[in-house]
């Protein structure tokens, strides 16, 4: 037996203003567009933003149901998005923003378990990271490098036949 360690590392900003143009740039798309979310059933507005690598943006939100897991969040609008209309685009940079009625929005948000999985599986698709850029509409921004370290010994179709 012996034990393994797993973990990564990532970039803290205080604020957006001590981001480069473009990833500031990026975060404050996706703080614009998280107000296209359809979110009445959690109030909670996500917005995301994804770079490709050749410089097209595009966005998506989450889109709640009254059948609840019919919802989809923001990452997966986006991803959806991405691969339908630039098939096989690597994204560069995805943004991550969000508000919320009766929430202070001053702390980044990380993607939820099954976003973390369905990023993952688009960089294997595409042979590239996604870099992560998590904020809200002030406070802090972490970066991060890849969607996958944020999902240690993530399920892949590596497994499957
Ligand atoms: N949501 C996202 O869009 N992205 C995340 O990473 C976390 C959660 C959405 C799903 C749901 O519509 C609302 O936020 C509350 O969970």
């Amino acid at each position: 037996m012996h034990i393994q360690k797993t973990g990564f590392e990532f970039e803290v900003y205080e604020t957006i203003d001590q981001l480069d143009p473009e990833d500031a740039g990026l975060l404050e798309k996706a703080r614009v567009v998280s107000a296209n979310a359809y979110a009445p059933y959690s109030s909670f507005f996500v917005g995301a933003a994804a770079l490709l690598q050749n410089g097209v943006v595009v966005c998506g939100t989450n889109q709640e149901n009254a059948s609840f897991p019919a919802g989809i969040c923001a990452e997966q609008a986006a991803l959806a998005a991405v691969a339908s209309i630039q098939p096989g685009s690597p994204i560069q940079t995805m943004a991550i923003s969000y508000q919320g009625n009766g929430i202070e929005s001053d702390h980044p948000i990380s993607p939820c378990g099954v976003c973390r999985q369905v990023l993952t599986e688009y960089e294997g698709r595409v042979g590239f990271s996604v870099r992560l850029i998590l904020g809200g509409m002030k406070g802090q921004v972490y970066i991060i490098p890849s969607a996958q370290s944020l999902l240690p010994l993530a399920f892949t179709a590596a497994e499957l036949p």
